[in-house]
């Protein structure tokens, strides 16, 4: 077996080994056995690729070796650093600036491949621009989404006038800018495909309301799965155009899921220029007074209940309370109440984020039911215990037209015998608009820290 074919071996078992990953994560119970499948398999590519490079160097083996560990040793330690630090309320800021390196690698994988060879052929060139072009675009969409996702930059939408005729002509314009590259190579055509390839990403992810943001880095996911992939054909590396294609089509999946879920065109997400209702105003409507609870009180609904249902929404996470919120599970559960979570796709601030909390806290899975699973048993409820969600239990999506909401599946608590709602005031959810629920005659509100709260009612209990 010659080097070169151990390595081709390695880069196949390191393929299979990233969908087994995907396949793992899609469940609960495999998600663990996935990330490891990842993780191995991204050691097996790396260790390969390592190889590969020490092979084919026109260098000196042992600088080849320091180029390449230098920026690897660099690069995870920033990486090791960040994933310690970040809060999980922190994270989909955090995989949106991911995102913008590989967009800029693909960048600087294009230019580099196109001044690296001699003879640059027709397929060459195209593979080059193209990627540059989805690369460019990534990195400066991924900025922009950063930005609005970490408050740095206004969540509004950047309206300027005859904004997708903007985008067309960018479009356009970087097409003949890769048709003059393909035809004259020179870095000048080049440099024109990644400006146009920056004011298109800076320019779509701008125009798209904050309320949109989680489909937006889901799809610029996507984005920087397609980059790799374009990066793997110049460099003509099969792992890396196997595994952003992986990262490409499933990002793409996953966006649709939640445009679904958000109740949002998939197709205006990917052409950019949408979310000017997820964060208007609607119509202001007076729903009445809404009604206070206390500890004492929860504790004894909860006492006489036979089934209750947890809803958790971004205040649980920003409170921290999956812990208690676990704990008075196992505790009611002992007693005999069937408890079981419905959590709404896009519950808190990033896909899964609600899951992995309560997965944390050790609630077990086969209780953690989606919302379409937990929607029809809900009038069989006694109990809902609203954690710090807002606009996912908002009847106002399904009974008011001209909500900025409206459309969007929520989990229909309203049907239960009586819904408390935690919050610490009446503010409205991410999406600003005033809540329904909150006003209803079987839902009681009470005010506080969720983790306080909890642990009181566990204390009452
Ligand atoms: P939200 O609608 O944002 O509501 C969260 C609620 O938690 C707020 O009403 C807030 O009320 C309350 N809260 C905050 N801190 C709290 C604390 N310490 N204790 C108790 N309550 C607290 O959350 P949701 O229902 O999870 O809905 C998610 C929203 O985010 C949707 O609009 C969704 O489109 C959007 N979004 C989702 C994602 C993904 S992919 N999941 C990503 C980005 C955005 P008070 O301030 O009164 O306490």
């Amino acid at each position: 077996m010659t080097a070169e074919s151990v390595i081709q071996t390695a880069y196949i078992i390191a393929a299979l080994l990233f969908i087994l990953a995907l396949a793992g994560l899609s469940r609960h119970e495999s998600a663990r056995a996935g990330n490891l499948a990842g993780i191995v398999g991204m050691t097996i590519a790396g260790t390969a690729t390592f190889g590969y490079a020490l092979l084919n160097s026109e260098r000196s083996p042992g600088l080849t070796a320091v180029l390449l560990l230098a920026p690897l040793l660099v690069g995870s330690a920033i990486g090791l650093w960040l994933a310690l630090k970040v809060e999980m309320t922190g994270m989909p800021q955090l995989i949106a600036m991911l995102h913008s390196f590989v967009g800029l690698a693909a960048v600087a994988v294009g230019f580099a491949s196109y001044l690296d060879t001699e003879h640059n052929s027709l397929a060459h060139l195209i593979e080059v621009a193209v990627g540059v072009l989805i690369g460019a675009y990534t990195f400066t969409g991924s900025v922009v989404a950063f930005g609005k996702l970490s408050g740095r930059m206004k969540s509004k939408p950047l309206m300027l006038p005859n904004r997708n005729l903007l985008n067309l002509v960018m479009l356009l314009a970087a097409v003949a800018a890769t048709v003059w590259f393909a035809v004259a190579p020179s870095v000048w055509p080049l440099l024109v495909v990644t400006v146009l390839g920056l004011a298109l990403g800076w320019h779509m992810v701008a125009s798209i309301g904050g309320g949109d943001m989680p489909v937006v880095v889901s799809m610029l996911n996507s984005y920087s799965g397609w980059a790799a992939a374009a990066a793997g054909f110049m460099l003509g590396n099969d792992l890396l155009i196997v595994t952003g294609a992986l990262v490409g089509s499933s990002g793409a999946i996953l966006s649709y899921i939640m445009c679904k879920a958000m109740n949002r065109s998939f197709v205006s997400v990917i052409l950019g220029g949408f979310g000017e209702g997820a964060t208007g105003e609607g119509v202001a409507r007076d729903y009445g007074e809404h009604q206070e609870t206390s500890v004492d009180e929860v504790a004894s609904m909860l006492t006489s209940a036979k089934s209750v249902v947890i809803t958790p929404g971004y205040g649980m996470a920003v409170a921290q309370a999956q812990y208690p919120v676990a704990d008075l599970t196992r505790r009611l559960r002992d007693r005999g109440v069937n408890v079981r979570f419905g959590i709404h796709p896009v519950a808190g601030r990033l896909p899964g984020h609600m899951n992995v909390l309560l997965a944390e806290a050790k609630v077990p899975y086969d209780i953690v039911l989606e919302m379409d699973e937990v929607n029809p048993d809900l009038s069989e409820t006694d109990v809902v215990l609203v954690i710090g969600a807002n606009d996912t239990v908002n009847p106002a999506a399904l009974e008011e037209p001209d909500s900025p909401i409206a459309g969007m599946p929520v989990i229909e608590v309203w049907h239960a015998g009586t819904v408390v709602v935690f919050k610490r005031s009446m503010n409205p959810g991410y999406a600003g608009v005033q809540n329904p629920l909150f006003f209803r005659d079987n839902t009681v509100m009470l005010f506080g820290d969720a983790k306080q709260r909890v642990q009181e009612i566990i204390a009452a209990l």
